[in-house]
């Protein structure tokens, strides 16, 4: 049986760190591609270097085109411009469409099956550019970000509780922008509801400063975006597939229908294995709570529409 092949475009912070967890927790071979020459090449005999100390044995190889991509099973799409301070993830917009295009419709033409996991931003709309350019159905183009949203409420809440961030389960809905959804009706610690555990201000800070995303890492690394956490998002995505684990992970899925939403990507839970997108969990909530998702996703519809008409296809 052979490993899984995955390949990793673009091998800045977010793609050099993914390949290093994608190789640590021996999840297939790994393909890094990026546009500057001796970058991918460098970093993946760097990481593969590295095997020998941290145990793991699968192929890493760097380049700077697609046909060492050949036949992989997963493309992780983190090439493009990250955000600096001052921006908002929507002002990366134009460029990273066309990097976005350019590279999926690259990257698709050598692996006609593969699943395309999004991180490039703005999120759910380079999702929508992957869609339409790979021409692939839902199930196999889906976006990372409710995961990194989600881990970030739940490290607030266990710095606020001191307790574990493993004993909290947190929900965050929405697009992967300034309207994202923190849910704190359905966030746990233990079992116990998060409003039986904190007082309501509390908690709306915790909300605040979870949908403010990484700007505050923005403001403190002054010359690029968060990339440790972004990359454990991918890790748990590419594991939940390639072992067919049905994890259900906040994801950007290209909804049609669930939650009264259509013809739009946002984040919801969503079960992930071996196809890729296996289905949307669908929950129940309130009249508050829905029209929250509903302007988040009106918002990234609007950002879509933005888009030029013809991004081209796969031929
Ligand atoms: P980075 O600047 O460190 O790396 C980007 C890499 O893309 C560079 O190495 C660059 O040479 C490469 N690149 C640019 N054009 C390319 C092309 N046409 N083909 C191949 N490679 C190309 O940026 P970083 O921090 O890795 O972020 C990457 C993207 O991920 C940004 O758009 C950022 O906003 C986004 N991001 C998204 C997150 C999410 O939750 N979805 C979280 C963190 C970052
Ligand atoms: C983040 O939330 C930049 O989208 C990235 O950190």
């Amino acid at each position: 049986m052979r490993k899984p092949k995955i390949t990793v475009i673009g091998a800045g912070n977010v793609g050099a760190t993914t390949a290093q967890r994608l190789a640590e927790g021996h999840l297939g071979d790994i393909v890094l591609v990026d546009v500057v020459d001796g970058v991918p090449q460098g970093k993946a005999l760097d990481l593969y270097q590295a095997a020998p100390v941290v145990h793991h044995d699968g192929l890493l190889v760097g380049t700077n085109d697609y046909d060492a991509t050949e036949g992989s099973d997963i493309i992780v799409m983190t090439a493009g411009l990250a955000r600096k301070p001052g921006m908002s993830r929507d002002d990366l917009q134009d460029a990273n469409a066309k990097v976005v295009a350019e590279c999926v419709s690259r990257a698709v033409r050598k692996s006609r099956d593969s699943i395309i996991i999004m991180v490039t931003n703005p999120l759910d709309v380079m999702c929508e550019v992957a869609r339409r350019v790979s021409g692939f159905p839902r199930e196999r183009v889906i976006g990372m970000a409710g995961i990194l949203d989600t881990a970030r409420m739940r490290a607030f809440i266990a710095m606020e509780l001191g307790v574990s961030t493993e004993s909290v389960f947190a929900l965050v809905l929405g697009g992967h922008g300034d309207s994202m959804v923190p849910m704190p009706r359905y966030t746990t610690v233990s079992g116990v509801p998060l409003p039986e555990l904190l007082p309501k201000e509390r908690i709306d800070a915790i909300v605040q400063r979870t949908a403010q995303g990484g700007g505050e890492i923005v403001k403190l690394l002054k010359t690029g975006s968060a990339y440790y956490a972004p990359a454990a998002g991918v890790y748990e995505m590419v594991d939940s597939i390639v072992r067919d684990r049905k994890k259900i992970l906040p994801c950007a899925v290209y909804l049609q229908g669930e939650l009264g939403l259509k013809d739009v990507f946002v984040g919801v839970p969503a079960k992930l294995g071996a196809k890729g997108m296996e289905g949307v969990f669908e929950l129940k909530l309130t009249a508050e709570e829905k029209a929250l998702l509903h302007k988040s996703a009106s918002d990234v519809a609007a950002q879509s529409a933005k888009l030029p008409v013809d991004l081209g296809t796969v031929s």
